[in-house]
């Protein structure tokens, strides 16, 4: 069994969960970075890392055998798993006034099994290994739509704010074995997936809806989780954290 602690990034390619990457990697953790599609960027980044054996695990998280797998394969690479991190995830925008019924279906069904049902699988596959440690952390990445609506996006919304509640359900059933649940709900992050809508909304505009008068950085999320995976929060746990400069307060 590796000596270092390890922590297993899904979405790991890009955006937040890089941010989450590297912010960990800084904090001393060997990354297992999850990816679907963007194997030459997940490359960059363990190159970006730096020394440690960091890897990178391919998997469709929506896929619960391909999951299964990946668990299976950091948890015997490793022989530990400290951290998960679900950042995989999508916004995905719906029009009720004027969507057809079948792509509302389809969209409703898609969103919640990515933005709330594989990070809840992957949970449950991570816990076994946890259970077996007495120890771990599980930092679910939600959103600021959680708390204030998403009327472009209600399945996102409602997925976020599942995965809110389903982080204090297992941060319930889960403390006795020493694994601490966290959710942190960013607002609009300049990640690369992100900058497009934020553009289309207006720059200006957005950066106004928060009191700080500007838009989260990725690196700021990431630092945030590996402060929620540091050593320093023994008695934190089931905390939904708002990483958006208050400006769902706000608006
Ligand atoms: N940016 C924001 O403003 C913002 C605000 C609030 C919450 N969030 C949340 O933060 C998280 C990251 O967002 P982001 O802006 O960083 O997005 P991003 O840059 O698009 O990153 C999302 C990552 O998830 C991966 N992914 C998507 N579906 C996957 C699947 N089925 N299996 C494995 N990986 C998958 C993508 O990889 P592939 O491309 O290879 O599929 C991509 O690397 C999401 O959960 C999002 O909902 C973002």
């Amino acid at each position: 069994m590796t000596q270092k602690k390890v922590a297993l990034v899904t979405g790991a390619a890009s955006g937040i969960g890089r941010a989450c990457a590297i912010s960990l990697a800084r904090s001393g953790y060997q990354i297992a970075a999850n990816y679907r599609s963007r194997e030459a960027e997940t490359l960059e980044l363990l190159t970006e890392l730096g020394p440690g054996e960091h890897k990178a695990f391919r998997a469709d998280v929506t896929n619960a055998a391909q999951a299964e797998v990946m668990v299976g394969q950091v948890a015997r690479h490793y022989g530990r798993i400290d951290v998960l991190v679900n950042a995989a995830g999508q916004f995905i925008r719906q029009d009720i006034s004027a969507g057809d019924f079948g792509q509302w279906q389809q969209d409703w069904s898609q969103c919640l099994h990515l933005n709330l049902t594989a990070p809840m699988n992957l949970a449950f596959l991570v816990s076994k290994v946890m259970i077996q440690q007495q120890s771990g952390k599980i930092v679910n990445i939600t959103s600021r739509g959680a708390f204030r609506g998403e009327p472009n996006a209600p399945a996102y919304g409602a997925a976020k704010s599942g995965l809110n509640s389903a982080s204090q359900s297992l941060a319930l059933a889960l403390g006795s074995q020493g694994i601490h649940v966290y959710a942190v709900a960013p607002g609009w992050t300049e990640t690369p997936t992100a900058s497009p809508r934020i553009r289309a909304a207006g720059w200006e505009d957005v950066a106004a809806q928060s009191p700080l008068g500007r838009i989260g950085q990725p690196s700021e999320i990431g630092d945030l989780v590996a402060y929620l995976c540091s050593d320093n929060t023994a008695y934190l746990t089931g905390a939904i954290i708002d990483a958006n400069g208050a400006s769902y307060l706000r608006n």
